[in-house]
């Protein structure tokens, strides 16, 4: 796998000081901005919107960074085209919440923004097959979404393997993010797995230590390449 790249999600970051956090991340070389969208009605948290998507937008763009947007709100098909002129690189929705997930994935597409599918932790791969050649990242979720700070779920390492297996079968050049429990502990076993995107929250913006200390712990268990 050529290229890793880290994502910080900025649920766990200090929202009265996101652009300076998000800032110090990219600085430090993360290249992923990820932004965890909850309505309360999918998953149990409320969290945040369009707005905060706008507000990150010319920080990353100043790195060259890609603004990831994770959906998990029902009927995302609602919400496509603001997430769109926000400023969103890439539009991830649930196949939970997807009856039509063929349409909504072509609605990502047609606002020119990159489609993006994941999945919850009980959901089968096989819910995917379909889907897989025409989406640019598949999302393992290693939690329950909902909230930052939880354990990743040690059955996931099998799933990407197996996500990665479906992806060499079809010639997909597509991301395999995982988002979810990411510590610089188990980041080397996850990439080993198959993953090319690695979603931290609260190993990034938590703890005692800075920013850049946390992405450089990644960074010393990866080679994750940014521009530098
Ligand atoms: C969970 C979110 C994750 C979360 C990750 O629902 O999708 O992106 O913020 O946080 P950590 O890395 O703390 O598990
Ligand atoms: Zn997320």
């Amino acid at each position: 796998m050529s290229q890793i790249h880290l994502a910080p999600s900025i649920l766990s970051a200090d929202f009265a000081r996101l652009g300076a956090h998000v800032e110090e991340a990219l600085a430090a070389g993360a290249d992923y901005v990820h932004v965890d969208v909850m309505d309360g009605h999918f998953v149990p948290n409320i969290t945040i919107g369009p707005l905060i998507v706008e507000a990150v937008r010319p920080v990353a763009e100043r790195y060259g960074a890609v603004v990831d947007v994770h959906l998990m709100i029902e009927r995302p098909e609602r919400y496509l085209a603001d997430f769109a002129r926000a400023g969103a690189d890439i539009l991830t929705v649930h196949v939970e919440t997807c009856p039509h997930l063929h349409r909504t994935v072509q609605a990502i597409r047609e606002l020119g923004v990159r489609p993006g599918v994941t999945l919850n932790p009980a959901t089968p791969l096989a819910t995917l097959e379909e889907i897989l050649p025409t989406v640019d990242l598949v999302l393992i979720m290693s939690v329950n979404p909902g909230f930052g700070g939880q354990s990743y779920i040690s059955d996931s390492t099998a799933k990407i393997a197996r996500l990665r297996a479906m992806l060499d079968a079809i010639g997909s050049t597509a991301e395999l993010e995982v988002d979810g429990g990411i510590k610089p502990g188990n980041a080397a076993a996850i990439v080993a797995a198959g993953a090319t995107v690695l979603v931290a929250g609260s190993a990034i913006f938590g703890g005692p230590n800075s920013v850049a200390d946390n992405v450089n712990a990644f960074k010393r268990e990866l080679r994750v390449t940014s521009d530098e």
